[in-house]
């Protein structure tokens, strides 16, 4: 019997293994649901040490389970890196940063953690993050490597040909990979992104040497195979591979699939059959439609799409975002000795739908705040005044669009 983990239950990892408090038997599949839910994992590195015995008795005092004194031992292989993580508190920090993608961030946590834990290459799963530019496709992952201490790269697909000809191959990805991690074994369960995997697909006007042909050169990297370089031989077994791409005709293909439009492999009695085919999630043949060989598209066990961002997302990201871009400005205005005097819903809701309007993501808000306080940073920082002046600028909407729209004023000091 597995315990069904609450949010207050501990959870013990031998050495990679997850293991149950209670009955001592391994976890990892169930794990995957629950994890964020669990206030702590203790890596106990397959050891039978001072700090497991503490910790069991803990268990015992505070959730009255039996004491173990036979922990069970998955691995005797040794792990150099004694980790206490806690996925909650990563999911609480990267979605205060990455606003708006909550279930995008705890689906890609979980994989990663699991896929770092697991000793069995079986449950490891690649992942295909589907969605426009802009977004925080790169930027969540970015931060869940960082906070999870695992090496990383992110590769652009575009560059890449069939081995043997002209081009990087991707093994060569493997091998920057191990440059990153300093460290073979560490490499071992790092992260590999490839990043617009979208033009590696068949389009018919380019040589599949450049394209389809690479997703064949990648089927054996993705399911785990020896590499060799010189520095030494690296399995791909339990790298976590990450595809991205902005997949627009994947889009289409569900578009097809959901209004009944297309074919897309299914008879019209499948159709009234089949949950799949309504399924408002991307499914693997939306992949398959869009280009994609079906050997690759089966070698991915997940395909998250990132939510476009809306005006809605856009103000909470400029209000809320802990790299809210517009919150560091203001800050950084300060810092100058300026305090912007504004009627600050009215402003964030004219910059959202700019930012909308551009097309490019969260990166739109980015461009229009840069430009809207450029003139307000030239004009404090070469002023002749002195260092002790402070200023108030007053703005309105009107700045998004014209940004020598503010009124820069030296304040009365007041005494
Ligand atoms: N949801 C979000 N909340 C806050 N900031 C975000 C969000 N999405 C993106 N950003 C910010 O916007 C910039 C671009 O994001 P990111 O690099 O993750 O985009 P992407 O989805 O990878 O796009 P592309 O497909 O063009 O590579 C980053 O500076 C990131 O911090
Ligand atoms: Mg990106």
């Amino acid at each position: 019997m597995v315990k069904i983990l609450t949010g207050s239950t501990k959870v013990l990892i031998l050495n990679n293994g997850l293991v149950c408090p209670d009955c001592q038997n391994e976890l990892s599949s169930y794990f995957i649901n629950t994890i964020l839910d669990v206030a702590d994992i203790i890596s106990m590195n397959g050891y039978y040490n001072d700090e497991f015995d503490e910790y069991n008795q803990e268990l015992v005092n505070e959730f009255n389970m039996p004491k173990m004194n036979n922990p069970k031992v998955i691995s005797q292989e040794k792990n150099k890196v004694k980790a206490k993580i806690n996925p909650y508190k990563i999911y609480k920090k990267i979605s205060s940063k990455v606003i708006g993608q909550d279930e995008q961030i705890k689906n890609i946590i979980s994989i990663i953690i699991r896929n770092n834990m697991t000793d069995n290459a079986y449950v490891k799963s690649n992942i295909f993050l589907i969605g426009g530019t802009g977004n925080g496709k790169s930027e969540t992952i970015k931060q869940i490597a960082k906070e999870l201490d695992i090496p990383y790269v992110i590769e652009d697909s575009s560059k890449y040909t069939q081995e043997g000809y002209v081009g990087d191959s991707v093994q060569d990805a493997v091998i920057k990979l191990i440059n990153e991690a300093k460290d073979l074994k560490r490499a071992e369960r790092g992260i590999i992104i490839f990043d617009e995997i979208d033009k590696k697909t068949d389009n018919g006007d380019r040589s599949n040497v450049a394209t389809t042909s690479v997703q064949d050169s990648l089927l054996k990297m993705l399911e785990g195979t020896n590499i060799h370089t010189n520095i030494g031989t690296i399995n791909t077994e339990h790298i976590t591979f990450i595809l991205i791409g902005a997949c627009e005709a994947a889009f289409t293909a569900r578009k097809k699939r959901l209004t009944g439009k297309g074919k897309i492999g299914f008879s019209n009695i499948e159709k009234n059959k089949t949950n799949e085919y309504s399924n408002p999630n991307f499914i693997p043949q939306d992949l398959v439609e869009a280009g994609f060989k079906s050997e690759f598209v089966g070698r991915i066990d997940y395909i998250q799409e990132f939510k476009p961002m809306d005006k809605d997302m856009a103000i909470r990201i400029i209000n809320e975002s802990k790299i809210s871009i517009f919150n560091f400005y203001l800050s950084e205005l300060k810092k100058y000795k300026v305090n912007v005097v504004m009627n600050r819903d009215e402003v964030v809701e004219s910059i959202a739908s700019r930012a909308v309007q551009l097309g490019t993501g969260v990166r739109g808000i980015r461009q229009i705040v840069v430009e809207m306080f450029k003139n307000i940073f030239s004009k404090v920082i070469i002023s002749d005044a002195s260092a002790q002046e402070e200023y108030e600028c007053i703005i309105d909407k009107d700045i998004v669009y014209d940004n020598s729209k503010f009124k820069l004023c030296k304040r009365k000091r007041q005494n």
